[in-house]
């Protein structure tokens, strides 16, 4: 048996011991989707640790994703195999301290303009537009989901903004998430200026020259492009959406404007079909820190636990679970 398929045993039979189940963004590493019990999109997993069965939850994704899971389950453990896997974008708006810009991205060089001043908060924008509610994409802390009316991810975000009894509604902190809203609904969308280092880095020449190399593919991408390369697209969803239009549709080759991570499952649960990523350095690092190691570690020793004080998981888990209700 290899080091890797030893490792593996070791956790499945912890995982056992532990009455432990393992969730995995779509975004993870081969090995970690491969161990996990469910393996999912942002939605998906949140849902999934809304209702899951056990004592405690592993959650292979970034710290945002096991808040949630702790918010929406107190009762259970939630444990994230690496402590320093965050979202750069969710430190982009805060409840009240200045927010975090650029310093999470060596290498990347953001060409658009903010709009708020860096020490710009949640509560000043929501002072600005009296009574206006507050859409939290779910790629945000704990705290700026308490301060908000409702959450949204990157599967149902038009269907959120839909669902509000008002004409405006302030979305946060995507702002190319929150101009895709825009464009799909009558709603006035005033958008905070946060995005991710990932998919905002796509531009239109590297969809003219996907286009070029692979003439008969589809290009999919997910709304946390900009929005050129959600116009210039052919469909535009979420990660697990993306799987479900690739497996539905019959095409045979798509390029694929997201994380790298997503192209394993889309590749294994499609085998006579073609995958090209829109960029090849579609890569998020955060995403990549958890290892089979991490996951075995934290099993082991039940350490990096993630627990929401109550006073800010109460109306958190209101936004989250006003999200849920949506069907
Ligand atoms: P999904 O909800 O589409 O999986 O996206 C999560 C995310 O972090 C995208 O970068
Ligand atoms: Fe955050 Fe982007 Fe990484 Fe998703 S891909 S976790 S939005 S930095």
């Amino acid at each position: 048996m290899s080091d890797q398929n030893i490792l593996r045993e070791k956790i499945l039979k912890l995982k056992e011991q532990r009455n432990a189940i393992i969730l995995a963004h779509n975004y993870q590493r081969e090995e970690v989707q491969d161990l996990a019990d469910f393996t999912g999109d942002s939605l998906e997993l949140s849902r999934t640790a809304a209702g899951v069965k056990c004592d405690v939850i592993v959650f292979c994704g970034v710290n945002f994703m096991a808040e949630s899971a702790s918010i929406l389950s107190p009762d259970k453990k939630v444990l994230l195999p690496e402590t320093g896997a965050c979202c750069p974008m969710a430190d982009m708006i805060t409840v009240s301290g200045p927010r975090n810009l650029m310093t999470f991205f060596p290498g990347y060089k953001f060409t658009g303009e903010y709009i708020f001043p860096v020490d710009f908060t949640l509560r000043d924008i929501k002072k600005r537009y009296p009574g206006v509610p507050v859409v939290a994409y779910v790629n945000t802390t704990a705290d700026v989901k308490a301060e908000s009316d409702i959450c949204c991810t990157s599967a149902n975000g038009v269907k959120v903004v839909e669902s509000l009894n008002s004409d405006k509604v302030i979305c946060i902190p995507d702002r190319n998430l929150s101009r895709w809203i825009a464009k799909n609904t009558k709603k006035e969308v005033i958008a905070w200026d946060g995005f991710c280092h990932v998919h905002d880095r796509v531009t239109p020449e590297d969809v003219n020259k996907a286009r070029q190399e692979h003439p008969d593919a589809l290009v999919v991408a997910h709304p946390e492009c900009r929005i050129e390369i959600l116009e210039a697209a052919d469909h535009v969803t979420s990660t697990s959406g993306m799987l479900r239009f690739v497996t539905s549709s019959p095409a045979k080759e798509f390029i694929i404007g997201t994380e790298t991570g997503l192209l394993y499952r889309l590749k294994k649960e499609n085998p006579g079909k073609m995958f090209y990523p829109l960029r090849k350095d579609m890569i998020c690092p955060n995403m990549k820190k958890t290892t089979l190691q991490s996951v075995f570690k934290v099993l082991e020793t039940m350490t990096n636990e993630v627990k929401v004080p109550e006073d800010i998981r109460i109306p958190a888990k209101k936004s989250l679970d006003r999200m849920l209700e949506i069907k």
